[in-house]
């Protein structure tokens, strides 16, 4: 229900914007020129979005280029691009695809090889542009890439003894609740471990760097097979029901990577699972904590040396775009190495060239970048593959049930056992 309220909250929006459009064509403002219209989710800074609108018009002053603002979560963004493509709607040009969603919209998209993205292919990240690329067509240039990783306190680190940031989840677990039993003191709002539980995608990835890093696999395997009912999911979700009310605010159920940073950066945490993008904002004056944060990988048990689920965006042109050659020139521009590094310097957006991991700015303003390449190495992928196109209802199957396991209306046990019924029925299903 609210992900459909949502929808229509935006489609409103998007239909009033869409007159105001034909009335500022009818008034001729933009001057005959090319409107590429963009619609961003995540954006990072509107600001910074507008400059590097603002920088491409100068060089292509026969292209205007309008920001849209879209739901900020995958899901809804999905959701919404959808609508676009079965009314096959004129009025989205260059649309952000994340990495799951290549094999469930890449037939809405144009092939981007055929509008001058074969000379940039290899400047990226080998595995991303294979990941984008569907049925031989590149389906998005890859614009940012995302790992998931262990923000922690350096100065409360310090102030309890502790040399080193946690490689385990035990370590993890001891070291938040003695932090947080000192620090809630003086701090009623303090807990030791925030992360995102609410009922969307980023819950299928949290889980899924839990049960990945105890051995317990990746829900459904490359081959296809339906893995998630066994003992190392098992003994994940235990261990994250056992956070809760303990080194978890009961209150992470309704957090996302926006709520968590925003409590975290307040100074009301000691630990943080989100992406590379918190990094910058972490540290920006206006933040609490700025000069305190330090970011290592995802703990792991014994078990596994896998955790970081992989993430990250690229950008595309509908295949309905009435000026695909414009748009997906506004789209070369975005994801191109001089704004990679922008984005990179004031965002901490994590670059997919590959030269910009040795651009002496890159890395001055991103001291974590050796960790990063380290959670990069071995990244978690996310069932998408195997289950295409059905990856977001495995995904919504999956995540619904974890959120009835944390709220305690399920037991663990139950749960992916169901779980692994379900799956094996929807991929059944479809597959027929
Ligand atoms: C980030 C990741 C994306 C993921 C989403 C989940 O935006 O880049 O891949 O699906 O978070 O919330």
């Amino acid at each position: 229900m609210k992900l459909r309220l949502m929808t229509l909250v935006c489609l409103l929006t998007l239909l009033g914007y869409a007159t105001a459009q034909n009335d500022s064509n009818a008034d001729d403002s933009n001057d005959g020129k090319i409107v590429v219209n963009v619609m961003f989710g995540n954006t990072g800074s509107p600001e910074i979005q507008q400059e590097i609108a603002d920088a491409f018009m100068q060089e292509n002053p026969d292209i205007h280029i309008e920001l849209l603002e879209g739901p900020e979560q995958t899901d809804e963004l999905l959701a919404l691009y959808l609508q676009f493509f079965e009314t096959e709607s004129d009025e989205i040009d260059v649309m952000q695809l994340d990495v799951i969603w290549p094999g469930i919209i890449g037939q809405f998209m144009i092939d981007m090889n055929e509008y001058g993205a074969t000379e940039i292919t290899d400047q990226h990240i080998p595995s991303l542009i294979n990941n984008n690329t569907v049925d031989g067509k590149l389906v998005a240039v890859p614009w940012f890439t995302d790992v998931g990783l262990l923000y922690y306190r350096t100065d409360l680190l310090e102030k309890y003894g502790y040399d080193a940031p946690p490689a385990t989840w035990d370590e993890l677990e001891d070291m938040a609740k003695t932090i947080q039993e000192g620090e809630q003191q003086d701090n009623p709002d303090f807990w030791g471990y925030v992360w995102q539980a609410d009922a969307y995608e980023g819950l299928t990835v949290n889980a899924l760097e839990l049960i990945a890093s105890h051995g317990g696999g990746h829900i459904v395997e490359e081959d296809g097979s339906v893995s998630i009912n066994n003992p190392g999911a098992l003994a994940a979700l235990e261990r994250a029901l056992g956070w809760l009310d303990v080194i978890s605010l009961p209150g992470v159920l309704g957090f996302n990577e926006e709520a968590s940073r925003n409590f975290w950066q307040a100074g009301n945490a000691a630990f943080m699972r989100n992406w590379p993008y918190a990094y910058s904002l972490s540290n920006d004056e206006e933040s609490l904590i700025a000069g305190k944060v330090g970011i290592t990988t995802i703990p792991t048990t014994g078990d596994a040396a896998e955790s970081g689920v992989l993430g990250g965006w690229g950008l595309g042109v509908s295949k309905f775009s009435a000026h695909p050659e414009a748009a997906a020139k506004v789209a070369l521009y975005y994801t191109s190495a001089e704004t990679q590094k922008i984005r990179s310097i004031k965002e901490s957006y994590t670059p997919t060239i590959t030269s910009l991991y040795e651009d002496p700015d890159v890395l001055e303003a991103n001291t974590f970048y050796d960790t990063l390449q380290v959670a990069l190495e071995n990244p978690v992928a996310r069932p998408a593959a195997p289950t295409a196109p059905h990856y977001f209802d495995v995904s919504r199957l999956f995540y619904s049930a974890i959120y009835d396991v944390l709220q305690g209306t399920l037991s663990p046990e139950d749960a992916l056992a169901t779980l692994e019924i379900d799956i094996t029925d929807l991929l059944q299903e479809s597959g027929e």
